[in-house]
């Protein structure tokens, strides 16, 4: 059986936590898309993990797959891996799918600098080179995980792709080449590592799948970073929704049965591009502090908002949601009047959908309901019926606004601050 665990904003959902917690209840997780951009936070303990492209299931013991459609840093993949392993995790648990992509040196310079170029419209890229791989590989640029098994093959096609590379590098950004032969020389020494991990992803899964295991597909960012469905351009350059999960890992949809959303309480972002619910003045300010919003993978402030629930909507379609985990719901609490978006207002037209026109996304008015706050730290409590009054009518709102069971609720950042509501 397939489950699908996604987030349903704009990453930073608090993935990472409800991964580590469900791979406890499952045989394998995969990853199925982006790379080393996310950065998923776990804490076990007095330790805390963070996970930028191992699927969490290696610090639960569990087979811990990189699908296909992820696009793989193997520097960063290898430092990883051996901090797990200094940690006391087992690296044979990680499998890597022999089709995904490999980022390139080229890839990170080139997502630096076209980022710049755009100037003031910047994304703000992680610059880990995400768009460009991705972009190489739907060109028929990419080099695979593969490719890195034969040296010669390996060899002629970084020297073909950097050609082309370093004529971009010197001509259009004015920058200087670089080595194909250093590139070279590194990346094979980095196949030799990889190589006893690299395995036929999509065989893998099925083959787990028709023994009977429970495989959890494990979403990076989230559906409004989806480069089809989040709200372009101001997305990453992958399918963080559940579709996604059966191209990037090699599944038919008719293995998956269950997704569950992670929605934070609230909303944040990092990087560039639209927040409708965005707050003002010193609430946004307390509120990045009060929940620590920092990016994982880059440091960077996150932006904060009140939860909205046109975009909670947007995703419990496209996502086919049967379950919401809501997360970081202690950070709400001493906030004496919580507000949820229901829909939006251009020119006195009523939107009950994520407006897709950018001029319309930068005038919109947002229609909010009002919900008393609470006071009491909930960080402790353990059932849904311990939570003041006021949280659990905020929890029933938010699954009657976005028309889906709360599965999970998460009061803090360790495993066993978690609330089962509805346990799968
Ligand atoms: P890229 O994925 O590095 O190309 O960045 C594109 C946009 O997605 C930027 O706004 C990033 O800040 C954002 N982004 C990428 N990965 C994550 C993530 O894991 N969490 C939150 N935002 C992300």
């Amino acid at each position: 059986m397939g489950i699908v665990l996604i987030g349903v904003q704009w990453g930073d959902e608090g993935k990472g936590k409800m991964t580590d917690f469900l791979a406890d209840q499952v045989d394998a997780v995969v990853r199925y898309q982006g790379g080393a951009n996310a950065g998923h936070t776990i804490v076990i303990g007095r330790h805390e993990y963070r996970l930028n492209l191992v699927p969490s299931g290696i610090l639960t013991g569990k087979l811990s797959i990189i699908g296909n459609g992820v696009v793989l840093d193997p520097e960063l993949l290898l430092q990883e891996l051996g901090d797990l392993q200094e940690q006391g995790h087992d690296p044979a648990l990680l499998k890597i799918s022999d089709a995904a992509h490999v980022i390139m040196p080229y890839h990170k310079i080139l997502d630096a600098v076209e980022d710049e170029l755009r100037g003031a419209k910047r994304l703000g890229t992680t610059g880990r080179g995400i768009g460009p791989a991705y972009r190489d590989k739907a060109a028929r640029w990419g080099v695979r995980v593969a490719d890195l098994a034969n040296a010669g093959t390996f060899s002629d096609r970084i020297r073909g792709a950097m050609e082309r590379v370093n004529a971009v590098l010197q001509h259009v950004h004015d920058r200087d080449p670089l080595d194909p032969e250093e590139v070279i020389d590194t990346y094979l020494q980095y196949a030799e590592e990889i190589q006893p991990h690299i395995c036929n992803g999509p065989a893998m899964i099925n083959d787990l799948l028709d023994d009977g295991n429970r495989v959890l597909f494990e979403g990076a960012q989230g559906t409004m970073l989806d480069v089809d469905h989040g709200s372009y351009p101001f997305v990453t350059s992958s399918n963080p929704t559940s579709g996604g999960a059966c191209v990037g890992a090699g599944v038919a949809p008719s293995r998956i049965k269950e997704v569950i959303g992670v929605a934070k309480a609230y909303v944040t972002r990092v990087g560039d591009g639209p927040l409708p619910t965005q707050m003002t003045g010193d609430l946004g300010e307390k509120m990045r502090i009060r929940g620590n919003e920092y990016g994982t993978a880059t440091g960077r402030p996150r932006r904060c908002g009140w939860l909205d629930a046109v975009i909670l909507r947007h995703a419990a379609r496209l996502n086919g949601l049967t379950g919401l985990c809501l997360t970081k719901l202690d950070v709400l609490s001493g906030i004496e009047e919580l507000k949820i978006a229901v829909a939006y207002r251009h020119k006195n037209r009523r939107l009950e959908h994520f407006p897709r026109d950018p001029e319309v996304l930068e005038d919109l008015q947002i229609e909010y309901i009002s919900l008393p706050g609470w006071t009491e730290n909930i960080s402790g409590v353990r059932r849904l019926a311990d939570l003041p009054e006021a949280a659990q009518y905020y929890v029933d709102t938010v699954s009657d606004l976005a028309g889906v069971p709360v599965n999970y609720l998460s009061v803090g950042p360790a495993r066993n601050q978690t609330i089962e509501c509805e346990s799968l």
